[in-house]
């Protein structure tokens, strides 16, 4: 019964979140092209590339696959994405605070050109920036560094 009442809340979340992506027309083939048009441009960054570059060389495919099942899952709601983001960016060399605003301008910049629509461009950017600041919290911001006794000593 408990089981039962979890299986149909999940789907219903599916539901909703499909026929949301529908009102604004994201479907899949989207997604595989905006995860291809966007790495490309990432490749092309003068400051991005190289740091994506040093850690996927030889990878690109499958980082390719992976970012398009992460967007799926988190469009659809479809649990496609089953790692962990803030581990695999923790093993990034030069990875620094100032990349992410790179990062979403580059992402931004590839929706204006291939968005089919101003409601998907949206959508993307504010999730995008959502999860960018939320990596950033976890990767750079240690929370004791807060801490009020710190601050006094
Ligand atoms: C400057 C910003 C960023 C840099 C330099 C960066 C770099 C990377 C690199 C090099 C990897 C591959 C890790 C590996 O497989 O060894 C990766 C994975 C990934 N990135 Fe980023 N990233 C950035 C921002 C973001 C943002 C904003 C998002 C989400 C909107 C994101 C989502 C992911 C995901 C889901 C993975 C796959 C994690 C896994 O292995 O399951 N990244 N990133």
């Amino acid at each position: 019964m408990e089981l039962q009442g979890k299986a149909a809340h999940s789907a219903a979340i599916r539901e909703r979140a499909e026929a949301e992506m529908k009102a604004i027309g994201v479907d899949e083939a989207f997604i595989g092209t905006l995860v291809d048009t966007f790495y490309a441009r990432v490749l092309a960054h003068p400051e991005l590339g190289p740091v994506f570059d040093a850690r996927l060389s030889g990878r690109w495919p499958e980082h390719m696959e992976k970012m398009k099942s992460f967007w799926s899952a988190v469009a659809f709601r479809s649990g496609a994405y089953g790692g962990k983001p803030v581990q695999a960016h923790l093993g990034v060399a030069n990875m620094s605070p100032e990349l992410f605003p790179k990062w979403l301008a580059l992402f931004t910049a590839t929706l204006d050109d291939i968005a089919p629509n101003q409601e998907a461009k949206a959508w993307f950017t504010s999730t995008a920036e959502r999860i960018a600041r939320s990596l950033t919290l976890s990767l750079f911001y240690n929370p004791a560094l807060d801490d009020p006794a710190l601050k006094r000593s």
